[in-house]
């Protein structure tokens, strides 16, 4: 299992510091950017990744929550991102994930939790990542969605069964207690934010989880 920990739940006037606390323990940092569109939320973008790049040799999974990914795909890859997910929401995600390739960056793509599984079916071919929201995008810290389990079990079978090199990566509500259940579904990424950066000790939370899920 790799643990991915969403530096929203991070102090972002001390990140490169919160970083720190996790990077021994963690595969990567997860980057939720919110346009204020898509989601009436309004985080974090290319400047943030940029300024963290110096500061970390973890992957940068950077997770799109934006009406307009195309406009932003450049500057986060200039800005030091290593991945970038898109949401199928948008429309036929196609044209996003080969301007992502042709960066040389992973390519993602995410559904929310309403949105069927069927809607992603057709891009596993062209796709190194899926996104399983387990909350509605927005914010972090909501309750574990755990009908989306039978979406990662869908996605799991058919991943194995046409053996394709995707790993399938679940995102919010995710915390120490549920970990086992995720990983039982067939998860390859956790991403955790308030349960990870909302405890004392972020590292040993990283670890907690780790270990639940193993
Ligand atoms: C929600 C974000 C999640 C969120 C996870 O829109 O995509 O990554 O930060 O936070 P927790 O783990 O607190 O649910
Ligand atoms: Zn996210």
């Amino acid at each position: 299992m790799k643990i991915a920990p969403s530096i929203l739940a991070a102090d972002f006037a001390a990140l490169a510091a919160d970083v720190a606390r996790v990077a021994g323990d963690v595969e990567a940092l997860h980057v939720d950017c919110m346009d204020g569109h898509y989601v009436p939320n309004l985080t974090i973008g290319p400047p943030v990744v940029a300024s963290l790049r110096p500061h970390t040799e973890l992957f940068l999974d950077c997770h799109l929550m934006v009406d307009n990914p195309s406009r932003l795909i450049g500057a986060f890859k200039d800005a030091g991102a290593d991945g970038i997910t898109v949401h199928v929401e948008l429309g036929d995600p196609r044209p996003l994930l080969d301007e992502i390739a042709s960066l040389g960056l992973r390519r993602g793509l995410a559904f929310e939790p309403e949105t069927p599984y069927d809607a992603v079916e057709p891009y596993l071919d062209t796709i190194d990542l899926l996104l399983v929201m387990s909350v509605h995008t927005g914010y972090g810290g909501q309750p574990f969605i755990p009908e989306v389990l039978d979406k990662v079990r869908a996605a799991r079978k058919e991943i194995d069964a046409r053996g394709l090199d995707v790993e399938i990566e679940i995102d919010g509500g995710v915390k120490v207690n549920n970990a086992a259940l995720v990983a039982d579904a067939g998860v390859d990424i956790i991403v955790s934010g308030t349960g990870i950066f909302g405890a004392d000790d972020p590292g040993a939370a990283a670890r907690a989880i780790r270990a639940a899920a193993s």
